[in-house]
């Protein structure tokens, strides 16, 4: 095992769009586990929207990363050393850790991955750890869909959005996705089986979704907030419901964003709109995973992980999510387990 480790920590907040010197990769000595801990080698980092909000100092679900600090991130990796009784060497851990090769486990942040039931571990991790469960319980829990209705969902090309438009089909409901090409519309209408897909960068997204939405909307799943949002509630059905479960349009935003402009259908059609946030539903998430490996077994529900080799290359790969050059879960990938 080598003695020298490799820790991203933040050097700067962001302001706009991600830039080359908000955190630097430094080359440290491996930590030790203290008693209750373990020390593991990373496997497989995940990269997430929400890493921009915890780079920064606006209010937030969390505290956000101090200057100085590693860089948090959702992980998955190899058990090296362990003064946990319940972890042991060789162990496959997940949960939050750091943008970091060698890191110390701590109780309660990161947990065993345990049977995966077949799935390999590169898709438990991308599916189960983070946009899995955020899928299901913002569209089941919240969106509570009947069949019959309609279910629009964006980022729809994304993690979490291909996974909400497959568990609408699954629950007897029209899918249809915005996605930011035309690529990324074959993919969730010809392989995921959406019923209508928008590319909102080249089709006028009012008209569009009155074409994919003949009878309105009565769940919008909302990872983008901005003009889709607005778009979609201007088309909510009487007792709509809108799960609120992301707004990477305005994450970048460097002044004030304005509100909706059709805030007013809220009132008009009595809508349900909810924000969330997965570790809300954390004591459930055996729940979420079952059901969603089910699906991933049935054949049912397609999970694709958009994997980048290197931990040297998050900083650079982080940016995708801000441009769209992800097809599902972006994560890095430091060796394969
Ligand atoms: N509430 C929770 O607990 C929770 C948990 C996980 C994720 N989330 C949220 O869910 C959303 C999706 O996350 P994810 O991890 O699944 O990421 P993702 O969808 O895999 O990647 C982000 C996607 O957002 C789209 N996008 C970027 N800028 C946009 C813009 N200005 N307008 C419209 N679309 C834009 C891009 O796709 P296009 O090519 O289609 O533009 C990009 O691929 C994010 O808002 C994230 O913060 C929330």
């Amino acid at each position: 095992m080598t003695t020298t480790n490799r820790v991203w920590r933040l050097r700067k907040r962001p302001v706009g769009e991600l830039t080359d010197d908000v955190l630097s990769l430094e080359e440290e000595a491996i930590p030790e586990p203290g008693e209750g801990e373990c020390l593991f080698r990373l496997n497989y980092l995940s990269l997430d929207p929400t890493n921009r909000i915890w780079m920064s100092d606006m209010d937030q679900y969390m505290p956000p990363v101090e200057l100085g600090a590693p860089m948090r991130g959702v992980v998955c990796g190899t058990v090296v050393k362990s003064r946990n009784p319940a972890i042991k060497e060789g162990d496959i851990v997940s949960g939050l850790g750091e943008w970091a090769d060698y890191q110390i486990g701590r109780a309660g942040f990161v947990n065993p991955l345990g049977d995966t039931g077949g799935v390999p571990v590169v898709d438990a991790f991308g599916t189960f750890a983070v946009v899995g469960p955020t899928a299901y319980f913002g569209l089941v829990d919240l969106g509570e869909p009947k069949a019959g209705e309609t279910v629009v969902v964006s980022a729809a090309a994304g993690a979490v959005g291909s996974i909400v438009g497959q568990i609408a089909k699954i629950k007897g409901c029209r899918a249809v996705g915005l996605a930011g090409s035309d690529d990324k519309c074959r993919w969730i209408t010809e392989e995921l089986g959406f019923d209508a897909a928008i590319n909102y960068k080249t089709e006028d997204v009012p008209a569009a979704l009155k074409r994919a939405c003949p009878d309105g909307i009565d769940i919008y799943f909302d990872n983008v907030g901005g003009d889709i949002l607005d778009a979609c509630l201007k088309q909510m059905n009487f007792k709509g419901r809108v799960p609120t479960c992301g707004l990477i349009s305005q994450y970048n935003a460097t002044g004030a964003v304005p509100g909706p402009k059709n805030y007013d259908m809220i009132l008009m059609q009595r809508l349900k709109v909810q924000g969330f946030i997965v570790l809300d539903y954390a004591d459930r998430y055996p729940e979420a995973i079952g059901a969603l490996a089910g699906w991933m077994a049935e054949g049912k529900l397609k999970v694709r992980q958009d994997v980048v080799d290197g931990l040297e290359n998050a900083l650079q790969t982080l940016k995708k999510l801000y441009t769209g050059a992800n097809t599902g879960k972006l994560m890095i990938r430091v060796e394969d387990v």
